[in-house]
């Protein structure tokens, strides 16, 4: 693991439906390599907590399981990017969910980041696209099950994780909460809004050949172990690393 929180890492896109394992995944990275987590439900969230403008246009929609407006989310993940902590490579949780936002996600990241970039472009990676999929039941479980405390953000499962003590944090001791769009009405909106809006970008990216498919049925430890292996050879490979990435999965 030498060197790994100080070489470039590039964009990592962690894709795959509602609980998948995709924030607790993104964790596992950010540990590891030292890149930060952006978590575009964690930033609309924090908006709606502070009661912004845009956490006001956000609310309803959350609430209902649809998806926010992509022009929306543009703003949030483009002022996000700039900042300093990303020079070295990002992970991105929630982000492209459609199509549209795919393709906004590669047109800044050629134009407005890398050109930007101090380094020589040569040396920047392309992004890895990892895709989490999990057994529809599982993911039920893993939604229905999900609580998160909100001192320090740890998540916890009741039925596969679950704290020390009922509903309380091992960490601090806060009352673990349950997020509001994890009941099971809202659930089966937005695993639709999944199937409808956010596979295609599955697709987009297996077009590029950039997409390498995880099953996501497994322990975590299991999961981060093929992530990393992924990360780490892509980082072998870079500069010519992008082709090569679907062999990996
Ligand atoms: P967002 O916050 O992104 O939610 P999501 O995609 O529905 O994903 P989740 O956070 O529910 O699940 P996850 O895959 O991160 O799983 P987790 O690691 O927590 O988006 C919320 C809303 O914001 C959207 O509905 C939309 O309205 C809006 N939004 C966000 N981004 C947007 C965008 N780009 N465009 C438009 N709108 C946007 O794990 C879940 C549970 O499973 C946890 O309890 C965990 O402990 C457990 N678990 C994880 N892995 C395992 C495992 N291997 N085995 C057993 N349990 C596991």
């Amino acid at each position: 693991m030498a060197n790994e929180t100080a070489r470039n890492i590039g964009p990592v896109i962690v894709l795959g439906p509602p609980g998948a394992g995709k924030g607790t995944q993104a964790k596992r990275i950010v540990d590891r390599y030292g890149i930060p987590q952006i978590s575009t439900g964690d930033l609309l969230r924090d908006n709606v907590g502070r009661g912004t403008k845009l956490g006001l246009e956000a609310k309803a929609i959350m609430a209902r399981g649809e998806l926010v407006p992509d022009e929306l989310i543009y703003g949030i993940v483009s002022s996000r990017l700039r900042e300093a902590d990303c020079q070295r490579g990002f992970v991105l949780d929630g982000f492209p969910r459609t199509a549209a936002q795919a393709r906004w996600l590669d047109a800044t990241l050629e134009k407005e980041i890398f050109d930007k970039s101090q380094s020589d472009k040569s040396e920047k990676c392309p992004p890895i696209v990892i895709q989490l999929l999990v057994d529809y039941n599982q993911l039920l479980l893993r939604l229905t099950g999900r609580r998160s405390c909100p001192t320090c953000g740890r998540l916890y499962n009741i039925h596969f994780q679950p704290p020390l003590v009922d509903e309380l944090c091992d960490v601090d001791g806060s009352k673990l909460l349950t997020r509001s769009d994890d009941r099971e009405d809202v659930i089966s909106e937005r695993l639709a809004a999944y199937e409808s809006q956010t596979k295609p970008v599955a697709d987009y990216y297996r077009a590029q050949r950039r997409l390498v498919v995880v099953n996501a049925d497994r322990t975590m430890d299991e999961i981060a172990a093929q992530i990393f292996g992924v990360i780490d050879r892509h980082g072998q490979d870079a500069g010519g690393g992008a082709a090569k990435l679907e062999s990996a999965s």
